[in-house]
């Protein structure tokens, strides 16, 4: 194997044979193939993308260059969600929990925020004491305890994955589907799943903003799923505004441990239930995804959601009490109102301005290994549809010191669009536009015949 005899290849768009892609990637392991060459390549294959061969041939030389989780004597389908990353998204906190009062094991292995989006392993380590680095031995021990776990990417989770995913942060080469698809896939399918749901986040603070690519993402990433058998489907969510009301690591914890009461902004509860309703669909729980859905609805509000959450809190370091005592979180030291200069309707709440934001008060990373500071955020008071008077208050900057707040109140002017009159308002995505469900007996090579069902018009 040449290397750059195989980047050319790449480069001119001709289709690797799964042997040659793949000692590629063996060489790059071995250290035979240099990061340049890498790069390279990867920038070959964001123009040139990948043929479903080649997709497979990477998810699979990534997934078995490390090891594969199985948690089936815990008891209970082992099943998973994974986001594709957006503003505003703590899904993961009340959800695991969640499923796991519904009867399912759930390995969690998230990430860390990642451009303009936050990360659930910054959320939880807001919380005192809790910690995400745990070993396999660790994962296995509190999944047992408590039916779920949210840890980081272990030394032995896809290793090729967070090589690749270092060096495609460097060299702009995140944002390809092939790319996104393997790396996302190959972490997912190391925690030995039955069943899979992916959220695939739409719209303006997505990585994959646009509709098409975002269905496009979520076919490739459902086919990876059942061609390794395991049940997969995605619903496409909407990321054109932040998700619930609270932005920022320690804000979304508060947020998440009100949806476990019962209560919460109305969009996310009902995101965790649907994705809720879906994990019990893949895990061969229920198909009925209405008895589904209404169990889901009875875990969160009984509290039986809320009390694994504390657990998974407990035996991940954490302190538990911040379950009935909130303010034993991480607090700013400054905050200030963000009022509406004038009367009319919110049209927009720009994500990405406000996730970007974040990063610049300290919220967040701007080179690796930089330290967070979790009390930073937003809180916001109105949501975009809504009618508002000049002077109220539409959002709470949380902030360090005092560049910090005006970081953030600039920040909102710019993410916060008011228009006069109702009908000059801009489309919503609806919460979920659709849903993608491959026939796990009808793959070819193309992935499969998916089923794709589009719920809703934008409002
Ligand atoms: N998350 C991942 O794990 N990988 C990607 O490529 C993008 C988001």
């Amino acid at each position: 194997m040449i290397p750059a005899r195989i980047i050319e290849r790449k480069r001119n768009g001709e289709v690797l044979t799964p042997s040659e892609l793949e000692a590629f990637l063996l060489g790059y392991l071995d250290e035979d193939v240099q990061e340049p060459q890498m790069a390279a390549f990867l920038m070959a294959v964001y123009f040139r993308g990948l043929d479903p061969r080649e997709l497979d041939t990477l998810v699979d030389v990534m997934l078995h260059s490390g090891g594969v989780l199985d948690a089936h004597g815990i008891g209970g389908p082992v099943v998973d969600k994974h986001s594709t990353g957006g503003v505003g998204d703590k899904v993961s906190l009340p959800l695991a929990p969640l499923a796991a009062a519904l009867g399912l094991v759930v390995p969690m292995i998230s990430g860390r925020g990642l451009g303009h989006t936050g990360g659930t392993r910054d959320k939880l380590e807001s919380i005192p004491g809790f910690r995400t680095d745990l070993t396999t031995t660790e994962v296995m021990r509190v999944l047992e305890r408590v039916g779920c776990v949210i840890a980081g990417q272990t030394e032995q989770v896809a290793p090729l994955d967070r090589r690749l995913y270092a060096l495609r942060d460097i060299t702009g080469t995140v944002s390809s589907i092939p790319l996104i698809s393997a790396s996302i896939m190959s972490k997912k399918l190391a925690e030995g799943l039955d069943g899979l749901v992916l959220d695939v986040k739409v719209g303006e603070g997505a990585f994959i903003p646009e509709e098409a690519r975002a269905l496009e993402l979520a076919r490739t990433m459902t086919g990876i799923g059942v061609r390794r058998g395991v049940r997969t489907r995605a619903l496409l969510t909407a990321m054109d505004r932040p998700l619930g009301r609270a932005i920022g690591n320690a804000l979304e914890v508060v947020e998440s441990v009100e949806c476990l009461r019962g209560e919460g902004p109305p969009d996310l509860r009902e995101l965790v239930l649907e994705l809720g309703a879906e994990m019990l669909g893949v895990g061969g729980v229920t198909e009925d995804l209405g008895e589904a859905r209404a169990r889901a609805e009875a875990a969160l509000d009984s509290g039986a959601a809320l009390e694994r959450f504390r657990r998974m809190v407990q035996e991940q370091g954490g302190d538990p009490g911040l379950v009935d005592d909130p303010s034993r979180l991480p607090k700013a030291s400054e905050s200030a109102p963000f009022r509406a200069e004038r009367a009319g309707f919110v049209s927009r709440v720009t994500p990405s301005v406000l996730g970007m934001a974040i990063i610049e008060m300290g919220g967040g990373r701007r080179k690796l290994g930089d330290p967070v500071d979790p009390s930073v955020g937003f809180m916001l008071h109105v949501e975009p549809g809504q009618r508002i008077e000049r002077g109220e208050t539409l959002a709470t900057v949380h902030a360090s010191d005092r560049a910090g707040l005006e970081v953030g109140l600039k920040a909102l002017s710019a993410a916060v669009q008011i228009v006069e009159s109702r009908e000059a308002r801009a489309a919503l995505l609806p919460l979920v536009s659709a849903r993608v469900e491959p026939e796990l007996d009808a793959l070819g090579a193309q992935g499969g015949r998916e089923r794709d069902t589009v719920l809703g018009q934008r409002s």
